[in-house]
């Protein structure tokens, strides 16, 4: 092992750094910037049952904080994604691990994508994105709703043998009882977190700067959120694995994610702004375990609470 390999889900990754879904396209789109295989893996973009084009423009907008988008989970679909963009990243990734980001808009969804997608070779798990509204049942977020997110979930691992990853919202008010709830339908994993609901106004046109009016908060302001909710989550559940996510930018946060109980790391909006990040972080690592004399696999979790 070397210092930086990590075990999550049942899967070896050479380091913890991996690019979040949304902000990596498929993958292949980024080959040419970024040398995806000295990462850890990537998450791909949302995939739907059907295409969908997403939410108006302006989608990404910038505040102090960070950034705010609104895409609308725009994505090809299952049968584009499969046919056109899991070949084209497996033409380019070797040893960069890969999970595909599925998103569905009623229960059966999530299922029906993976049904569709697994008899690909290359991925080795699945992140269910259950943040999005469960239209037939008038809107509510999968994920804050306990029996929605069960039935998601349970639907899900019936359709696979690969690990499922649920990404949880850091709004939800109890986040560690919906991981629960997730584990118990049979998550092997959970994403901590998503984007936080935010609405940033144009003062001058006196108008949302997003098309769609609210948006995801992400990058910097996210960093403590995401930290305190793979914290909550590590106390939960001791032994369910996290991909810590929200405002990493450095060694540092990434530090601080893994010692508050991440065993894997997701880098986005930073990533966006500057593709070579992303290896940044995974260089700085590699220099705090020398420096340390340790692995990174020995401080997952081991942050030491005030007493
Ligand atoms: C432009 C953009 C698009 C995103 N699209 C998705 C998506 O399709 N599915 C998803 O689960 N998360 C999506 N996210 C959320 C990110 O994966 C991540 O949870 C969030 O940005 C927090 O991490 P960061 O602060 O490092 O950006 C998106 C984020 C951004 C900025």
């Amino acid at each position: 092992m070397t210092p930086l390999a990590v075990t999550f889900a049942g899967v070896d990754w050479q380091n913890p750094v991996v690019l979040a879904s949304g902000t990596c396209g498929y993958g292949h789109e980024l080959a040419e910037v970024c040398d995806l295989d000295a990462l850890g893996g990537l998450v791909t973009k949302a995939v739907s049952v059907a295409p969908r084009h997403g939410a108006p423009a302006p989608r990404v907008g910038m505040f102090d904080g960070g950034m705010v988008n609104a895409v609308g989970l725009a994505n090809p679909g299952m049968v584009e994604v499969k046919a056109r963009h899991l070949p084209a990243l497996f033409a380019c990734v070797r040893r960069a691990r890969v999970l595909v980001n599925v998103v569905g808009f009623a229960i059966d969804e999530f299922a029906e994508v993976i049904t569709h997608l697994d008899d690909f070779a290359g991925p080795v798990g699945y992140e269910l994105n259950v943040s999005c509204p469960n239209v037939k049942a008038g809107g509510m977020e999968f994920g804050a709703d306990p029996q929605a997110l069960s039935a998601v979930v349970s639907r899900a691992r019936a359709a696979t043998r690969r690990p499922l990853v649920v990404k949880l919202s850091p709004a939800l008010p109890a986040i560690a009882d919906a991981a629960r709830v997730a584990v118990d339908a049979g998550a092997d994993a959970l994403t901590l977190t998503n984007t936080m609901p935010g609405l940033v106004v144009d003062v001058a046109r006196r108008r949302p700067m997003l098309g769609f009016g609210t948006g995801g908060m992400s990058g910097p302001a996210l960093l403590p959120v995401g930290v305190r909710a793979t914290w909550l989550v590590r106390k939960a559940l001791p032994s369910v694995p996290v991909i810590g996510l929200g405002g990493v930018a450095t060694a540092d946060h990434a530090l601080q994610y893994l010692l508050a109980g991440a065993t894997l790391v997701g880098v986005g909006t930073a990533g966006m702004r500057d593709p070579r990040t992303p290896g940044r972080i995974v260089r700085g690592l590699a220099r705090w375990c020398d420096r340390e004399r340790t692995t990174l696999a020995e401080c997952i979790g081991t942050l030491q609470w005030p007493t």
